[in-house]
């Protein structure tokens, strides 16, 4: 089947039910602040899902266009993409589960004559603290309609224990899982859930690519365990499509029931597509015949073996960037922008593997162009300033990009890990000022660094690259929320250690001299710590002494170090101090030394904002010293110190 007549069908269908069918919004969404793209067919609903009337009625029908930009690292296997068609159904109030159920399997199973042997699907299992009940209405439903095809199938839970159970030749299809897998909201899980976000159960249907292992995984993936089973990332069983039950809105006691029960089905059409051609590939659909011709013939070699998972990278990302620099978004540095940047360098990257080095990407747009112009009309209006983008950008980045590979490959340094002159350890280490020259000076966004560094085993200082961005521009837009981990390369146990020794650190600085004192940057290696504080005059003899003394006191008292989840404004009225405020999000992580909960409590030493991991208590750090204090800038001086 093709995806042109899969979307038609879909829509068709839902129409004969009575919805009117409506255009795909844009990529960017129109009056929602609060998120980058669209990436789902229910965000541009929003309204109408809280109880606005939508012009168009009470059951609406679509294929949405979707970008998900936190999937870009997990391209390249066979069902990851980027960009993709969302085909959606809502009822505004108006159906509920049983159509909603019912239709699905008609539409899977009926008419795209989708095998149901094949066919698996999971339920909300219930969760009296939410106050929601296990849905065994749709589990049961899906059941019945096996039935009647002449399957008995059974109900399971816990899937990934003892893999897919078959009792007396009755095989489990449906399984029972938590809020974490069969919920679904923008945020994803309840305790994810800003007060005032709706969301609800789910019911998600799955497809298995690999009947013939039986209760096995494909082997030697990643992820392939003892078992398989739906939710395994091994490959074989794909979701397909999500049935969401939207009646309960967050409220800050736990849930109230919205003023209308609502249905948000999202299937992705490229899935839906190869489930029904039965080939896990989602790259083997026909949409990417046109593109995938073009890079064979550019780089002379065929979609086969190694080479997949680089010919996967470009038709994702030159795909998901000709969409987007349709809907506007032109590449560039901010927002929206900088991940067509990152597409499109991602993508003359990964050529590199295919032995293209020169300018191929805008053939590859306008292969897609040319799959997609019918539906998506704007695409052959905006043509040039696609094609004319996209190459820009590829000239802009192949200029250096030779280059930056080469001085990336020099700045690599081992750092020897020692037990008594023997070498038990090398880590291999980037530091985070050539990580942000690669950025200035080659135009290398950090996250292709990182994952450069990934493939070879190499850690890359984030943090001291943060640092240098924020020194030298005000545009620090990449540090996204949540991906500090306090400044530790690994979690080894020294290195946790020098984390809490850190806070002490900075604690004793701001008594000793004063409270002008805040970090400016950290760095901690299995060997030592480095602290960089704002401070205008070289540290006394007298004043390090100080700190150790103090530090070393707090040691030997053994306070405990707890940490707590809070809203951001119960951290900053409590006194929490550090380094990057303004990217937490509304409930951060902060920890505190001692018993008591604020600062100004006798009994609290130190309260910060910090992911961590530190340790429990402070007795196991030993002794804390000072080798060196020295200035790294004007107005920020550095302590390296060690514990003995
Ligand atoms: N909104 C639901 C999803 O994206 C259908 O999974």
């Amino acid at each position: 089947m093709k995806v042109k007549e899969l979307r038609a069908t879909f829509l068709s269908f839902m129409e004969e039910k009575g919805h009117v069918i409506v255009p795909s919004s844009p990529l960017v969404p129109e009056n929602d602040p609060t998120t980058l793209f669209t990436g789902s067919g229910m965000q541009p609903m929003l309204p109408y899902l809280l109880g606005q009337p939508h012009p168009s009625g009470k059951r609406v029908a679509d294929s949405q266009k979707a970008f998900r930009s936190q999937d870009i690292e997990e391209v390249g296997d066979n069902r990851h993409t980027t960009f993709f068609e969302m085909i959606g159904n809502w009822s505004f109030g108006d159906y509920f589960k049983e159509e909603q159920i019912t239709w699905m399997w008609d539409f899977l199973v009926s008419k795209l004559k989708l095998d149901p042997e094949n066919f698996y699907l999971t339920c909300f299992i219930g969760n009296d603290s939410l106050g929601v009940p296990r849905d065994t209405y749709s589990a049961e439903l899906w059941q019945a309609f096996f039935k009647k095809k002449g399957i008995d199938v059974g109900i399971g839970e816990n899937p990934e224990k003892d893999g897919i159970r078959t009792i007396n030749g009755v095989r489990d299809h449906i399984f029972y899982y938590s809020e974490k897998k069969n919920w679904w909201s923008r945020t994803g899980a309840p305790a994810n859930m800003p007060i005032g976000e709706p969301g609800g159960p789910d019911t998600e249907m799955f497809y298995d690519f690999h009947p013939e292992l039986g209760r096995s995984c494909i082997p030697n993936t990643p992820f392939s365990g003892e078992f398989c089973h739906v939710n395994c990332d091994c490959g074989r069983f794909v979701e397909i499509g999500n049935n969401v039950f939207m009646q309960y809105k967050k409220t800050a006691q736990g849930f109230e029931e919205l003023p209308q029960m609502n249905v948000d089905h999202g299937s992705g059409l490229e899935r839906i597509c190869a489930a029904v051609n039965d080939d896990g590939d989602v790259f083997n659909i026909d949409i990417f015949e046109n593109a995938k011709k073009t890079i064979e013939n550019l780089s002379g070699k065929a979609y086969t073996g190694e080479a997949q998972y680089a010919f996967r990278v470009i038709l994702d990302h030159i795909r998901a960037a000709t969409f987007l620099i349709s809907d506007g978004v032109l590449p560039g540095n901010k927002d929206q922008s900088y991940f067509v940047r990152r597409l499109i360098r991602r993508a003359v990257r990964f050529a590199r593997n295919l032995d293209i080095h020169t300018n191929f990407c805008a053939e590859v747009a306008d292969s897609f162009i040319q799959v997609y112009k019918d539906e998506y009309t704007n695409l052959e209006t905006n043509k040039d300033v696609i094609l004319g983008e996209i190459t820009k950008e590829e000239e802009k980045f192949r200029k250096t990009l030779e280059n930056g590979m080469k001085e990336f490959e020099k700045a690599i340094i081992e750092i020897h890990k020692s037990v008594n002159g023997e070498t038990k350890e090398i880590i291999r280490h980037l530091s985070g000022r050539i990580a942000f020259d690669l950025l200035q000076s080659y135009g290398f966004p950090i996250e292709l660094t990182e994952e450069l560094a990934k493939e070879r085993n190499i850690i890359v200082d984030r943090e001291e690259f943060e640092k240098h961005k924020k020194e030298h521009s005000d545009q620090s837009r990449t540090a996204s929320a949540g991906k500090f981990k306090g400044g530790l390369g690994g979690d080894g146990e020294m290195e946790v250690k020098f984390h809490t020794a850190t806070h002490l650190l900075h604690q004793a600085l701001r008594e000793v001299l004063g409270e002008h004192v805040l970090q400016k940057g950290s760095n901690i290696t299995p060997e030592r710590l480095r602290f960089d504080f704002s401070h205008d005059a070289k540290m006394t003899d007298e004043e390090k002494k100080k700190v150790e003394n103090l530090i070393n006191s707090k040691i030997a008292a053994d306070l405990p170090v707890t940490r707590e989840e809070v809203s951001f404004e119960e951290a900053k009225a409590r006194g929490a101090i550090g380094l990057f405020e303004d990217k937490y999000s509304d409930v951060v992580s902060i920890y505190r030394i001692g018993e008591g909960t604020k600062r100004g409590d006798s009994n609290l030493y130190s309260i910060e904002f910090c992911g961590g991991p530190h340790v429990e208590r402070l007795g196991v750090l030993g002794t804390f010293k000072i080798q060196k204090e020295e200035a790294v800038s004007a107005g920020v001086r550095r302590i390296k110190a060690v514990l003995i």
